[in-house]
């Protein structure tokens, strides 16, 4: 078989399940000998048993050789970095021998030699005999060993070439990782078994399909039950919250098979998803196999890790986007509860760009490749309740080939719904599926109100499917902005079935100079940058911001606080309450008062608050839900939801406030207490010497006006800002152009006045960029009490702005010694106007280094927003305290944003002689228009005349 051949191997043996079988195996991962030729014709004696490879290299296997120091690893996200001439594939071709000897155990006879994935086409020989070729990268593969294995020591040599004729078959946007990276295996195990595992009103059906063998399920009292004969019994059903599986046998005569079965029915009834009879809400990510060190050999601890943060942040559902994972994770999935839409190893985007002409989905000639790939995915993972989709793959275009995916699978295993987003009539579906769709287009979905297919059949068809987004709120960077909006249409519609945000994980690989390396950074020609950066938890696993939002939106318990009151409700899930414990604390002034138990019924409903006691400041309730055992994915006390109101000053009804808060906007702390200022002291005079001007405890620069030195401390002075580092949705959505073409990031500053103003201090000035007519009056006025200081600017645009403003507020620097911030605001955790679910009201401390979120690739970040007031310290406790009217955003750096701006890499940022202070009035929403919406109407800042007030004191 050549590279350029379209069938997708040869000598290989019918794919079959995963299963857990007792049969002998000899575990063939370890050191292997290594060599890697620039292109496929080295010769091929080095299969030769008797070949001397003390020349080579060792590499490990399971792994990708770029990430062992030969080659390089390569990005790009739609693009083939080869010319698209199929079948063809380049000259230059990067081709790794591996050599592996293995010695037999006595008595053993027989066997297949197992590659759970090779990346990607394999040529295999054993003690020089040639088994076999394989393609299909992220499918496993079996050879017949046993007639060339013999007593005592064998020899194992494979060939693997990076480019074949099926590279144009998997186009994924992820890195380019060639090698054995996944477990080979040397088994004599031969069985194949289809479990088939229904429920119904507490009944679950079994039967299996195997050639002979009997299964026993003892817990159940199964016991020989024999092929394709059925058995109904008394079962607790499986679901992603009650992943309850039975243990099984099927003992064959040669070996005996382990499986875990989980009971249940996936079906779609008048257009509505449903698991079990219930409406199945997926709350899910896409999840790529990544590791920063390893590419896609994904250690085991890793997987689990995976599934533990899934568990722990309210995710319910993934997609192996785009590929079956190593299918230990789906045992994992099984285990622990994710409802899985298992995806083929099928991408040929590429082909979009140039007209999707010769696109392998549509030519006769690829329908047995590609029906190779569903098989052998279908096979290898048909027994697991985990998954309860089929995808035909990803962003493969259309044609006839889908169709023969779709047939056979449908043959092979009716129980479960067939997905693929790429076909927009849905004509080899049971589902309707897009990416990127606006929250505009959901909701005309869910109201069945979509625009129309051409066909009035499948447009019929279509209409009647439930709808997911197989890709939504693309978490790149600073973001995503927009989930809450999205979730609230997901739980109103019910043909809504939610969906699955891209992605897990950042694919940043650990470099030893720039800390995560993207595309372009292995010198590629052709590559897509950072968009490979694009994960809700960073390379090593981290939760982004946006996964703590999104565990917010995903809370699988709602409340809703009425008068005195809050009402607990979960409608959207397959558990009832009993398995959390409920606690009512108050806070005021971010400091505890009380702490109470709340009695929540297991089926929810409306629970009285305790009467919150007096106290000073701004208080608010917190309502916070906890596991109250121990579960397999997150201890006791493990936070699963909570919802904060704020309470009526104590004077007021001593009941709580009438407030919601709501899912869909996060808003909470809509309505915060002015800033408590003293009562003034008497204005001292304002008085001029050789230093410049002192107002409290202020000096100002004569000619500027602009604050020089504060409470003895040096700092430059709160100007206007309007400029941020811009995101990667600020960026690749095209925001970034539209404002530097404006010039915000290079504003000028013209002082109009310095005026003595009723014992203050007025300054007048334009802000404007260079070349352009557009600009800002905005006139600070200062005025003091005491040594305090207290400023009001007044923003007022001139001429016809177009474009929103990234942000609008004031930037000073103080001196370096700077390091430590407490506040009482929203956090602990950044917050931008569509983002910051997860930030509740509360007394925060941080490092300045802790308010950075470490992005991949710089950008606007750290955001705190809600700040009644912070006080910015030295380790000496001297400082400043900042007072909002009635609060601010908070930014503190050690770094300028054009310093921010200029980095492409983490270590580019490094600490300057100040410290670098935003403090907004406004921010702009980030949106997710790196890929799919911009910032919602709601979320934007569009420039207008603005007043805002802010108290600088002593710390
Ligand atoms: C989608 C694609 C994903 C990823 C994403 C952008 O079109 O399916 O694989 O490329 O866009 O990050």
């Amino acid at each position: 078989m050549e590279l350029a051949d379209l069938t997708p191997g040869s000598g290989r043996l019918a794919p079959r399940a995963a299963l857990h079988s007792d049969a002998p195996a000899l575990d063939l991962n370890g050191a292997w000998r290594f060599r890697l030729s620039p292109t496929a014709h080295a010769p091929a004696d080095f299969a030769d048993p008797g070949y001397d490879d003390s020349g080579w290299d060792d590499l490990p296997v399971p792994s990708h050789w770029p990430l062992h120091g030969h080659g390089a690893p390569a990005y790009t996200n739609v693009v083939y970095p080869f010319p698209v001439d199929p079948p063809h594939v380049p000259s230059d071709n990067p081709t790794g021998d591996y050599r592996r000897a293995f010695d037999l155990p006595a008595g053993w006879n027989g066997g297949r030699l197992r590659f759970e994935g090779v990346d990607s086409f394999a040529r295999v020989w054993l003690n020089g005999h040639e088994l076999g070729c394989t393609t299909g990268s992220r499918l496993p593969v079996e050879f017949d060993a046993g007639p060339h294995l013999r007593p005592g020591r064998n020899v194992l040599a494979v060939r693997v070439h990076q480019w074949s004729a099926a590279s144009y078959l998997e186009d994924q946007d992820m890195w380019w990782l060639p090698g054995i990276f996944r477990d080979v295996t040397l088994t004599r195990s031969t069985a194949d078994v289809f479990v088939r595992a229904s429920y119904a009103d507490g009944r679950g059906t079994l039967s299996f399909d195997a050639d002979g063998g009997r299964l026993s399920l003892p817990e159940l009292g199964i016991d020989g039950l024999e092929p394709g004969t059925p058995v109904t019994v008394d079962v607790e059903p499986w679901s992603a919250d009650t992943p309850r599986l039975y243990d099984a046998v099927v003992a064959f005569p040669g070996e005996s098979v382990r499986l875990r079965v989980g009971f249940r029915t996936i079906s779609i009834e008048n257009g509505v998803l449903l698991a079990n009879g219930r409406p199945l809400l997926l709350k899910g990510v896409n999840r790529h196999e990544f590791h920063p060190l390893h590419g896609r050999a994904v250690p085991l601890a890793t997987m689990r890790e995976d599934v533990l943060l899934m568990k722990r942040h309210n995710v319910n559902a993934v997609r192996t986007s785009h590929y079956p994972p190593h299918p230990a994770f789906l045992d994992l999935c099984d285990e622990l509860g994710l409802w899985v839409i298992d995806e083929c190893d099928l991408e040929t985007h590429g082909f979009e760009k140039t007209g999707w002409r010769r696109n392998p989905t549509d030519d006769p000639r690829w329908a047995e490749a590609l029906l190779d790939r569903m098989r052998r995915m279908v096979e290898r993972d048909k027994n697991h309740p985990s998954v309860i989709m089929w995808s035909l793959g990803n962003e493969s275009g259309t044609g006839r080939n889908l169709a023969v995916m779709a047939d056979w699978t449908r043959e092979r295993d009716p129980s479960r719904p067939l997905h693929y987003e790429g076909d927009r009539s849905c004509a080899h579906t049971d589902v309707y599926s897009r990416m990127y769709a606006s929250h505009a287009e959901v909701e005309a979905i869910g109201r069945g109100t979509e625009e129309p297919l051409p066909d009035p059949e499948l447009d019929a068809r279509r209409r009647a499917m439930p709808f997911l987004q197989c890709e939504y709120a693309h978490a790149m960077g600073l973001g995503p902005g927009g989930l809450a909006e999205y979730q609230e249409l997901f739980e109103r519609y019910p043909r809504l079935a939610g969906g699955f945000v891209w992605e897990w994980i950042d694919h940043g690989l650990a470099h030893p100079a720039l800390g995560h390396a993207y595309g372009g950074d292995y010198g590629e020609p052709l590559h897509d940058g950072n968009f490979v950066i694009d994960g809700l938890v960073f390379p090593d696993r981290t939760p982004s911001p946006g996964l703590l939002d999104l565990k917010k939106v995903f809370e699988p318990v709602r409340f809703t606080f009425g008068d005195g009151t809050v009402r607990v409700s979960n409608p959207h899930e397959h558990r009832d309450l009993a398995h959390l414990a409920f606690t009512a604390t108050v806070e005021a002034e971010g400091e505890p008062v009380t702490a109470h138990a709340l009695d929540v019924p297991a089926d929810g409903g409306e629970v009285k608050l305790p009467e919150p006691p007096a106290g000073e400041g701004e208080r608010w309730l917190t309502v916070r839900a906890v596991l109250a055992a121990d579960e397999p994915w997150a201890e006791a006390g493990h936070e699963v939801a909570w919802g904060q109101v704020r309470l009526p000053a104590p004077a007021a009804t001593p009941a709580a406030a009438s407030a919601t808060q709501s899912p869909a906007t996060g808003a909470l702390g809509a309505t915060p207490a002015p800033a408590s200022a003293p009562a003034p002291a008497p204005a001292p005079a304002l008085a001029r010497d050789a230093a410049g001007i002192v107002l409290g405890g202020g000096r100002f620069d004569t000619a500027t006006g602009r604050l020089a030195g504060l409470f003895g401390l040096d700092v430059e002075g709160p100007r206007l800002e309007l400029w941020r580092a811009p995101t990667d949705n600020d960026r690749y959505g095209r925001l970034a152009a539209a404002w530097r073409d404006l010039g915000l990031h290079r504003l000028t500053h013209r002082v109009d006045a310095v005026e003595e103003d009723g014992g203050g201090l007025t300054v007048l000035t334009r802000v404007a960029p260079a070349a352009t007519d557009l600009g800002l009056r905005a006139a600070y006025r200062w005025t003091a009490a005491g040594d305090a200081l207290e400023l009001t600017v007044e923003v007022v645009p001139e001429g016809d702005w177009t474009v929103p403003l990234p942000r609008l507020g004031v930037v000073m620097a103080l001196p370096a010694a700077v390091g430590n911030v407490t506040w009482f605001g929203r956090g602990p955790g950044e917050a931008y106007p569509d983002t910051g679910m997860a930030a509740r009201v509360g007394r925060w401390s941080a490092t300045v280094e802790e308010l950075q979120t470490p992005y991949v690739y710089p950008q606007e970040n750290g955001h705190r927003a809600g700040v009644r007031w912070a006080e910015l310290t030295g380790d000496d406790g001297r400082g400043v305290r900042v007072t909002g009217d009635p609060e601010f955003g908070l930014t503190v750096r050690r770094w300028t944003t054009a310093e921010l701006e200029r980095a492409s890499h983490r270590p580019d940022l490094v600490p300057g002689d100040r410290v670098h202070v935003n403090l907004d009035h406004a921010q702009h929403g980030i949106g997710t228009a790196s890929c799919g919406p911009g910032t919602l109407p709601a979320y934007e800042l569009r420039a207008a005349p603005a007043t805002f007030r802010l108290r600088f004191a002593p710390a």
